[in-house]
């Protein structure tokens, strides 16, 4: 049975897409069986893989259950991948019976069984699609950049997950912090590393000690929609991913 992130935060730009896409490449290098999900209706982890969300169904209609999750599933080298486009905006008004937060979760469990791990994709902001990643998901990914907005953010996450954790999933654990486009050269993301530790020790959030590190190849492979580690697999992200896999796998065994 798969174990299933959801890699959240409630800011855009952050690197969620770039996580859920270059640790599903490293898993699937590693050997694993890899399905993504992409929640975001932007559709941009559906870009960066390849896959096609103007013909063939998507998440929504997975959630919709006009679909089976399975004949969602599209192959692409580095991971299987749920697409999404923009019809999905519409699901917070147009799914409104009880119960909607568990329509991922819903859709999803029967092929749980098909992968080792499940990585989920979510828009920014912590609404109706974030949720329903969060109801769906063993575990979250916070990734943060070392600034002060960030910082601000994650205290409203932290709630956030409490609050997911008191009305829907009860054993949801959060994975960790991942410190995205860290620069140690710099003194405001050096302070602004110390203090996301700070505030992790006070909301018992652990931070990922392999930090990822601003590289220029991530951007220019998701461009080309290639994979960090077949397009620049000596480029410090493609390390930097390796690394953090490695990690998520030990501490979440
Ligand atoms: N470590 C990094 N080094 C360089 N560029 C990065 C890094 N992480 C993310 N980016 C770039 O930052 C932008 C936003 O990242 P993205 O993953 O799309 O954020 P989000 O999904 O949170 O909106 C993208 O252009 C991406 O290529
Ligand atoms: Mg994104």
């Amino acid at each position: 049975m798969s174990k299933v992130f959801s890699v959240i935060t409630q800011k855009g730009g952050v690197g969620k897409t770039t996580t859920v896409n270059a640790l599903a490449a490293s898993f699937t290098k590693l050997g694993y069986r890899v399905l993504c999900v992409d929640m975001d209706p932007q559709g941009n982890l559906s870009f960066s893989v390849g896959a096609d969300s103007t013909h063939l169904p998507t998440v929504y209609d997975a959630i919709k259950g006009s679909y089976k999750a399975q004949s969602c599933i599209q192959r692409r080298s580095m991971t299987d991948i749920i697409p999404s486009n923009i019809v999905l905006s519409g699901a917070e008004v147009e799914f409104t019976r009880r119960k909607r937060e568990y329509l991922l979760k819903k859709a999803i469990t029967p092929i749980k069984e098909l992968y080792d791990y499940i990585f989920i994709d979510s828009p920014p902001g912590l609404g109706f699609l974030t949720v329903n990643a969060l109801a769906a998901s063993d575990f979250v990914i916070l990734p943060m950049l070392p600034d002060i907005f960030s910082l601000q953010g994650l205290v409203q996450v932290y709630e956030t997950i409490e609050h997911v954790k008191l009305s829907c999933n009860p054993d949801i654990k959060i994975a960790g912090i991942v410190v995205n486009r860290y620069n140690k050269l710099s003194r405001l993301n050096r302070e602004a590393f110390g203090t996301a530790q700070m505030v992790s020790e006070n909301l018992s959030i652990p931070i990922f000690k392999n930090f990822i590190r601003n590289c220029p190849s991530i951007t220019e492979a998701q461009s080309l929609q290639c994979n960090i580690h077949d397009y620049a697999p000596r480029c410090s992200g493609a390390r930097d991913f390796y690394k953090l896999s490695q990690e998520i796998i030990d501490s979440t065994q």
